[in-house]
């Protein structure tokens, strides 16, 4: 059986209204239009474009972490599951999973995958803010979801992702360039169905510094990109 727990209302100092913007966009609109993303269905190439390469970002994490041994019955947090493709693939590595979203559509989608996918015993969901999570975690793997906060959000929540981490975190950002900027000034020419949300650009330099102050050490660093979907993966270290 999973189990969903609601948290606390977002308590954070981290931005309130732009968490609250966040969680009404990923219970609405962003909720159909990230879920058709993850899914199977037929989707515009705009969109099939980021399906892709969100594929190839998840294949070169979970060869990452194929690549290193892990306590038996080691757990991990799969921080903003969204529709918990990674936390269906972490349970089936072995892992004991907490999977926490602040939507609640993307907690029930991702219970509804992890029961199709055989391995709901092993995940346990929770509906809230990442930030609110507590304990320490063997993996914690953070997709897709710094994309949307801008300083000092993003410095606040990472430094958070890097406490809760005994071993390795995966995360990824956008890398900032000029000419991913003008993409997505050219994304927003998109009719408004397709258009892609808002994306905060941060440099390889300052995530560096932050992940360093925060204890630990970068391995792993590529640049992912198909399309419309850039980003960059990083597996970092407790030092
Ligand atoms: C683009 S989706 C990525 C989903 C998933 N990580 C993946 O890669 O398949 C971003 C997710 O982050 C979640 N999110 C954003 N801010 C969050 C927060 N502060 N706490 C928990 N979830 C958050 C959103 O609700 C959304 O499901």
């Amino acid at each position: 059986m999973t189990n969903q727990k609601a948290l606390a209302p977002l308590s954070s100092s981290t931005s309130y209204d732009h968490k609250a913007r966040l969680k009404a966009y990923f219970n609405g609109i962003g909720f159909e239009r990230w879920a058709a993303i993850y899914g199977q269905g037929e989707v515009s190439s705009v969109r099939r474009s980021v399906r892709e390469g969100h594929r190839m970002m998840l294949d070169q994490a979970g060869i990452w972490l194929d690549a290193q041994s892990f306590p038996a019955n080691a757990c991990a947090l799969d921080a903003g599951c969204g529709t918990g493709l990674f936390s269906v693939e972490l349970a089936r590595r072995g892992f004991r999973v907490t999977a926490v979203d602040i939507s609640t559509q993307m907690t029930k989608a991702a219970q509804t995958q992890a029961r199709q996918a055989g391995v709901a015993e092993r995940i346990h969901f929770i509906t809230g803010d990442l930030e609110a999570v507590n304990g320490a975690y063997d993996v914690v793997a953070c997709f897709d979801v710094l994309i949307h906060y801008a300083q000092p959000d993003f410095t606040q929540i990472c430094t958070r992702l890097a406490h809760l981490c005994r071993g390795t975190l995966l995360l990824t950002y956008a890398p900032y360039n000029r000419l991913l900027a003008t993409m997505h000034w050219i994304g927003g020419h998109f009719p408004r169905s397709q258009r892609r949300t808002e994306i905060q650009m941060i440099r390889g330099t300052t995530v560096q510094q932050i992940l360093e102050s925060a204890g630990m050490h970068i391995r792993h660093s590529v640049r992912v990109s198909k399309g419309f979907y850039h980003v960059t993966l990083v597996e970092a270290l407790k030092r």
